[in-house]
């Protein structure tokens, strides 16, 4: 929400003003750029080093007021351990670590040399950018009295210019990642605002605005729902004063005939439990129970950002789950748009009823030739997998494997969970088709159960439960927001190397 960081690149040499940053290893082994850099520093690097027991590792910073008759103002130093070790999050994790050791000056140069005397790749580059611009986000919205430069910890958006042997190259490479790193704010913008101000109406209005970058946007409301007889998502929806919408986006960056991949995203824009209410303490973090569908709608922000070669379907429903005269009632009946039917026993488990019909309504109107949606759906998932993997339930090896590989190689990590006909069985209803809980065991996968319930044909699918993820994940060096936009780098690295071929 605040100024993104603005990212320059120019070729590797000494700055003359500003801070500037250099990389070492665990020897404290400098480029020659730097190290003629520190040179002029005298011995400070070494004493300091010494003093503070600065040892190069990975990920570590030290910082110098630069001496008197220098012309910058500080030097900082950037660890990257061992060389052989380093991957290509790294680099990401280091432009978060540089983001987050900036400080007032007005602008930093980066020298992204490795101590080898090697200069780093164009991709690598990129990673670095993209890691400084996922840590300068801040959601400062509604402060209205601006912290000072000092006493705040976060990083403030500033200047960065990355010194890199080719660039041209990197500013290429960068040109792809900041659309990823915008569809990343742009999802957590959505988990960040209050309800408030972002009912069902107001996300619809957001994800119109990505028409501008191509996106085909397509608002339903109320009453087309109902002629679409989406019943498990509009019961959900009765008790709001705010209307529900369903937003279906189309990337069309494939060839025509390419099936499209379909991404579904659960954006319940606040969830009391309904009449099945929820307890007071911690009800606020609820206002993020749309993460699943900011998720999606950053992935196609990304996707159109950087003209993605493929066909995606983004679908959200977006509603507000409220207790109210004429909210559902715990053993109402409700018959899906699948014509399945399903007794509510609990109204909390919103959720499944809201992706049901997406579910459906994406598969008989595109054909997708596969399914991925993302959730904010248990707190059992919390339980079971804490802040650092979201779950993955899935009918597909090949999908499912695909989705752990990306989770590897970004750091959005997935774990996968089983699936199968006892706990399937769990969800039986005396009255209806289905219930939608199963019971207090095995919370996550009965409500997956349930949502497979609503694939057809064996279609290739994945859910990915995101209750831990999305929101209030602890701070890592790419991100101290309390929504997190987690999926959208997951997700654009699945399109990347399953639907484009490319690899990280
Ligand atoms: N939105 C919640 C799940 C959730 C909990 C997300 C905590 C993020 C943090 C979901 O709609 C819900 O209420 N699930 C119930 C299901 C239960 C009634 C079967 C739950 O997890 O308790
Ligand atoms: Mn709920
Ligand atoms: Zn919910």
């Amino acid at each position: 929400m605040a100024e993104p960081a603005e990212i320059k690149f120019a070729k590797l040499a000494e700055p003359t003003s500003g801070s500037a940053v250099l990389l070492t290893d665990q020897g404290l082994k400098l480029g020659p750029v730097s190290a003629a850099l520190a040179e002029k520093a005298g011995g400070a690097f070494a004493r300091a080093a010494a003093a503070s027991k600065f040892d190069g590792k990975a990920m570590k910073t030290l910082q110098l007021l630069a001496p008197s008759g220098m012309e910058l103002d500080r030097l900082t130093f950037g660890g990257l351990g061992d060389l052989r070790k380093l991957t290509p999050q790294d680099w990401l994790k280091l432009g978060g670590a540089i983001a987050g050791a900036a400080g007032g000056e007005s602008k930093t140069t980066v020298l992204l040399e490795k101590p080898s005397g090697r200069g780093v790749t164009a991709e690598e580059a990129a990673s670095v950018a993209l890691g400084i611009a996922l840590r300068s986000y801040s959601f400062d919205r509604y402060k209205t009295k601006k912290k000072k430069d000092n006493g705040d910890d976060g990083p403030k958006p500033r200047r960065y210019t990355l010194a890199v042997p080719d660039p041209r190259a990197a500013l290429r490479a960068w040109s792809t990642a900041s659309a990823v790193a915008e569809g990343v704010a742009f999802a957590r913008d959505l988990v960040n605002e209050p309800a408030n101000v972002l009912g069902p109406i107001e996300f619809a209005d957001r994800l119109k605005e990505l028409s501008g970058l191509g996106v085909e946007v397509t608002v339903l409301g109320e009453p087309e729902l109902r002629k679409l007889k989406m019943n498990a998502l509009l019961g959900v929806s009765q008790g709001s004063a705010r209307p529900p919408r369903v937003v279906v986006m189309h990337w069309k960056g494939g060839r025509a005939k390419d099936e499209p991949v379909a991404f579904v995203g659960k954006g319940v824009v606040f969830d009391t439990g309904g009449i099945s209410i929820k307890p007071a303490a911690g009800m606020e973090d609820m206002k993020g129970d749309m993460g699943g569908a900011a998720a999606v709608s950053g992935l196609m922000r990304a996707l159109a950002g950087r003209k993605a070669k493929v066909n995606a379907i983004g679908i959200v429903g977006l509603v507000e789950n409220m207790p109210d005269g004429k909210a559902q009632r715990p053993g109402d009946i409700v018959t899906s748009m699948s014509g399945q039917t399903i007794e509510v026993v609990n109204t909390d488990a919103e959720g499944r009823l809201v992706l049901a019909d997406l579910l459906t309504y994406v598969q008989q109107n595109d054909k997708p030739s596969a399914i991925v949606n993302l959730a904010t759906l248990t707190g059992a998932i919390i339980i079971a997998l804490g802040n650092h993997n979201a779950g993955m339930f899935s009918n597909n090896d090949a999908l499912s494997g695909a989705l752990t590989k990306a989770g590897l190689a970004t750091g959005e990590k997935v774990w996968r969970m089983p699936l199968g006909p006892e706990y399937d069985k769990l969800i039986d209803s005396k009255f209806a088709d289905m219930k939608n809980v199963g019971g207090r065991n095995a919370g996550s996968i009965t409500a997956a159960q349930f949502l497979q319930r609503f694939i057809e044909n064996d279609t290739p699918w994945a859910h990915l439960d995101v209750a831990g993820t999305a929101m209030g994940s602890p701070n890592s060096e790419t991100n101290r927001s309390w929504g997190s936009g987690w999926g959208v780098r997951l997700l654009d690295q699945l399109v990347r190397a399953r639907y484009e071929g490319k690899k990280g």
